[in-house]
């Protein structure tokens, strides 16, 4: 049985080994499945369908006192894969295809029996801010939330046009739509969590790539004392000090490219919210359509996030972070010309003669790879890290994770790849060719982070100390190194400065 304060939960006895299990909550009375104890409820709408008029609203909360079946995932949101990498990105993330729509607020919940009120998890997928769903098999929570008997919770969010649409037919602060999209999902979490077992004061919020740059920005967002969250978890993402003035240009051109050619505003939106989503995905997801992604609004992006947490003016709870050993493989592909590449990236700012200074060895292609990676993950996860602990928050466990197995290396010199990790959290990784490696890993993995979102003040794992920056003390976690895949070697800290010399050097100027 779920844990339940006061309100009535029903279980009833169906065919089979599943067992019916009914919770009464603000989205009305959900009716999931429960199996060997772990109750589980997909497709919980938390927010109104945003669509027709409600198309590029900021999203309102779904209420109901009907009955519905809370057993199969929602629709994705319109999902975007852009032109020139689509095919390998959907293959890593978006395989097998769910059905996706407009009408997309869902979230669902992975929930084990327990007599306490248990500590939740709020998982907020990748996706570049444009693609992403809850419902590829990567994402399942059932073996995360029964191996280590914490709450699931999944979200769905809006992303590309839908959720950052870039406009300027909408109003600055109604841009991140996707991020309140994130935000509503929390308070529906705060307020219906206890009656599925879970305990609201004790609600973690974890994100990998876009994910983790979600996690930020809404670590970011929250006053002290005010956030609907006591812990984050930022895996291969997070925020930097960066401030680029709103580019309205492809959502122009998809509105010219959809026949709505009124100059910009109310005129123009009106026509446009009209299109059929479908033609809207067949425009984004063909050659000539532009990306989008989120811009400083103040409320849920600001141009300062860094300054912000060093402030004390965030959240400031407690956070795990940390990059993959090998973040930057997937999107140095097809690069193999160190010159090229940083010339179309930094035009002239960076020389590949400051940058091999930096990266001794390896082929161009392993340079640019290991570039990305500090770039965009690890440098600004050192920046984040070092606010906070300037702040004063002595939370903070910062890690680098380098397990590569030979199942998945899923594209040329992935080694531990961006995204690797997370089929060893989610306990999801491909059991065919699997070596007990990494079986131990994965209960390893799903242990550690386990421990910090039952107890984000004590360290996750063995010899795992508070993060301390830089040369003096050894406070930075490698995780899962040299094959140390068990909860009691898993972990060896090193120099907590060992990998940011190139942030220093280069790249940290661009981004703090
Ligand atoms: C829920 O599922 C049950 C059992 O499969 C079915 O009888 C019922 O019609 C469904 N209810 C709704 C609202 O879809
Ligand atoms: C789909 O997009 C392509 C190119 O982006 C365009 O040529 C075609 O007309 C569109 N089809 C529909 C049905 O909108
Ligand atoms: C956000 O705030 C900063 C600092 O106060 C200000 O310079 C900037 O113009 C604001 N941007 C928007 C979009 O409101
Ligand atoms: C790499 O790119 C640069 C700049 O485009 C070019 O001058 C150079 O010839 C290229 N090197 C190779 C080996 O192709
Ligand atoms: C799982 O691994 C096996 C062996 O490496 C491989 O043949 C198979 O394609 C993989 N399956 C998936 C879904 O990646
Ligand atoms: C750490 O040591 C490196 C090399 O010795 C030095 O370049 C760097 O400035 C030091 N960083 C800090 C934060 O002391």
């Amino acid at each position: 049985m779920l844990y339940v304060p006061a309100l009535a939960l029903a279980l009833q006895i169906s065919v089979g080994w599943a067992a019916s299990v009914s919770v009464d909550t603000t989205s009305g009375v959900l009716h999931g499945t429960q199996t060997n104890g772990l109750s589980t409820f997909k497709g919980i709408r938390f927010g109104q369908a945003p669509t027709g008029s409600l198309r590029w609203e900021p999203p309102l909360a779904f209420t109901s006192t009907a009955s519905h079946n809370a057993t199969k995932f929602g629709p994705a949101c319109v999902q975007q894969f852009p032109f020139a990498v689509a095919a390998l990105n959907e293959q890593l993330f978006n395989t097998p295809p769910p059905p996706e729509s407009e009408d997309c607020l869902f979230l669902n919940m992975w929930a084990p029996k327990s007599s306490t009120p248990t500590p939740v998890v709020i998982w907020i997928y990748g996706g570049a801010l444009v693609f992403g769903s809850t419902s590829i098999p990567t994402y399942d929570g059932a073996s995360l939330a029964a191996s280590e008997k914490i709450i699931v919770v999944s979200i769905n969010y809006r992303t590309n046009v839908f959720g950052f649409p870039n406009s300027p037919d909408l109003p600055t602060a109604g841009n991140n739509l996707g991020f309140l999209d994130q935000a509503l999902a929390f308070e529906w979490v705060q307020k219906n969590i206890a009656k599925f077992g879970g305990d609201p004061k004790k609600v973690t919020i974890m994100g990998q790539s876009a994910g983790g740059r979600s996690v930020a920005s809404q670590y970011a967002r929250y006053a002290p004392g005010t956030a609907p969250f006591r812990a984050a978890i930022m895996i291969s993402g997070s925020a930097e000090a960066r401030s680029p003035t709103p580019n309205f240009n492809a959502f122009n051109n998809m509105a010219t490219a959809l026949g709505c050619t009124q100059d910009p505003g109310a005129a123009r939106l009106a026509c446009l919210k009209v299109v059929p989503a479908t033609t809207i995905h067949n425009y984004t997801n063909g050659p000539t359509s532009g990306t989008w992604t989120s811009f400083v609004d103040n409320v849920t992006v600001f141009t300062d996030p860094i300054q912000r947490v060093r402030d004390g003016k965030t959240a400031g709870v407690p956070f795990m972070l940390g990059t993959a050993e090998n973040d930057g493989s997937l999107f140095a592909l097809g690069q193999t010309n160190l010159t090229a590449y940083l010339a179309a990236t930094f035009g002239t700012a960076v020389t590949a003669d400051q940058v091999r200074a930096q990266y001794p060895s390896g082929s161009d292609n392993a340079i640019v790879a290991e570039l990305i990676r500090d770039f965009t993950f690890l440098c600004p996860h050192q920046l984040w890290s070092a606010a906070a602990t300037a702040a004063g928050q002595r939370n903070v466990y910062r890690y680098s994770y380098g397990a590569v197995f030979p199942n998945m290396q899923v594209f040329p010199n992935a080694g531990a790849w961006h995204s690797s990790d997370l089929f060893e959290i989610f306990g999801t990784y491909n059991r065919t060719g699997a070596t007990h490696a990494e079986d131990t890993l994965s209960h390893t993995m799903q242990t550690i982070y386990a421990n910090f979102i039952r107890d984000p003040t004590s360290s996750p794992a063995l010899d795992w100390p508070r993060y301390v920056p830089g040369n003096n003390t050894r406070t930075l976690a490698k995780l899962a190194f040299n094959g140390n895949v068990e909860l009691g070697n898993v972990v060896q800290a090193v120099r907590s400065s060992l990998n940011d010399a190139p942030c220093d050097a280069i790249w940290d100027r661009f981004l703090a």
